[in-house]
């Protein structure tokens, strides 16, 4: 039987451990101590319990898989073939555990880390073993999201890669394949989901709930950027935002906004604090960002384009204030994703299927610039380009051919 081992008992090592189990394969699970894994074990029997409860599992498939988890240190690695690492966000701490790991697992074992954001080359290089060391970045909650992004390290092995998409496909999931860049693909494509509204918000463009019912609206997103940063945490936003802005080389479109730094500074992180861009206090939700509405007048040449690119942006009509908050929040996505396309971080295929099953987009960024045309959609950036004064809206390579 495949046996693998998930260290790291936490959110993420619990639901990677679940998805393992439910597909078969026994479960070696690993944290500070046995306790830990324990509890972790028994959070686990309680989500497979309301599985059966709602009959979306039978109680033998629960009771098959339960069997399969057990607690364990890292001395009990010796059959695994696969180690995915779901440990704190920190490469010391990564490098040491998977370091011991390697001595105890198989010398063929693969060697996974779900990090959002440390380098998987760097991680195999300190651990001495770059070939078997590759990304495996699950999304949360693990059990339920369908996206794994296999990220190769400059020195990861093919045959190993390989066997890394046969496991997360054979888990039930939906494997793309990504190089080892800031951010991977998701977590820097969406950046243009947030920080063009919030520059709006600023601007003085339209409120915190208009531009979310305009995206919702207009675009077919399932949830608004506030509404969504407020549930993931401004706080875990803007430190991704910082970290992907800061490795790429603090590019001008990639840059935190001031608004994610003030409301971090006052413990404002959303929902999980009761109060972010809105408050839930006493219950239904109101803005609580307040910013100061502007009229504006629309520059005649960027009123055409936006105008253009929502002909075929959106089936939907809007005015022109509600197209124009589309556009350009469409424009950023889709121009970071052509930026990704123009230094081989993925194929185009696999950034529409992990934008489409990571973050829910309606339609993958690519499919949307063929369909507005990429024409279209660099005239829009060269023409808001002309107004912008950092120059973050210049078109990615892949929008020029
Ligand atoms: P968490 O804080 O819920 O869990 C981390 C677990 O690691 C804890 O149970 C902790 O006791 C354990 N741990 C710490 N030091 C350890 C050690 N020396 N030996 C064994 N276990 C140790 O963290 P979470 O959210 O599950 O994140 C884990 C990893 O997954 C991080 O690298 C994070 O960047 C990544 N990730 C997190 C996502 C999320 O939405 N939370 C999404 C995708 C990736």
């Amino acid at each position: 039987m495949s046996e693998v081992a998930v260290i790291g008992a936490g959110t993420m090592g619990s639901g990677i451990a679940q998805v393992a189990a439910t597909h078969g394969w026994r479960v070696r699970l690993v944290d500070v101590d046995a306790a830990v894994a324990n509890r972790a074990i028994e959070r686990i029997r309680g989500q497979l319990d309301r599985a059966v409860e709602r009959q979306r599992m039978s109680a033998s498939d629960r009771d098959a898989a339960l069997s399969l988890l057990s607690a364990a240190s890292i001395a009990d690695l010796g059959g695994c073939e696969l180690v995915v690492e779901a440990i704190v966000e920190d490469l010391d701490v990564k490098t040491r555990i998977l370091g011991e790991a390697t001595q105890i697992a198989p010398r063929t074992a693969i060697l996974a880390s779900n990090t959002s954001s440390l380098s998987i080359t760097r991680i195999g290089e300190s651990i001495g073993c770059p070939e078997r060391t590759l990304g495996m970045h699950f999304f949360n909650p693990a059990p339920v999201m369908p996206l794994v992004e296999v990220i190769a390290g400059s020195a990861s092995a093919a045959d190993c890669l390989e066997r890394a998409v046969e496991i997360a496909a054979a888990w039930g999931k939906t494997p793309v394949r990504a190089k080892d860049t800031p951010g991977f693909i998701v977590n820097r494509v969406a950046r243009g989901y947030y920080l063009e509204p919030l520059r709006m918000l600023d601007e003085g463009v339209s409120g915190v709930s208009e531009i979310d019912q305009i995206l919702k609206t207009l675009g077919g997103f399932r949830m608004g950027p506030f509404e969504l940063m407020d549930l993931i945490g401004i706080d875990v936003n803007y430190s991704v935002s910082r970290s992907v802005w800061e490795q790429l080389g603090r590019p001008a479109r990639l840059q935190p906004h001031e608004l994610q730094v003030r409301l971090v500074e006052q413990h404002h992180y959303g929902r999980k604090t009761k109060q972010g861009f809105y408050s839930y206090q006493p219950a239904h939700p109101y803005p609580a960002v307040v910013v100061a509405r502007k009229s504006f007048e629309l520059p005649d040449d960027v009123y055409k384009a936006v105008r253009l690119f929502c002909q075929a942006g959106t089936d939907e009509s809007g005015s022109i204030t509600e197209q124009y908050v589309f556009a350009r929040t469409l424009a950023a996505i889709i121009n970071e994703a052509a930026w990704a396309l123009d230094g081989d971080v993925a194929t185009a295929e696999d950034i529409d299927t992990a934008m489409r099953l990571g973050v829910n987009y309606p339609r993958g960024p690519i499919e949307w610039a063929e369909r507005i045309g990429r024409r279209t959609c660099r005239h829009l950036l060269d023409t808001l380009n002309r107004h912008a004064s950092d120059g973050r809206f210049a078109a990615a390579q892949w929008l020029r051919t």
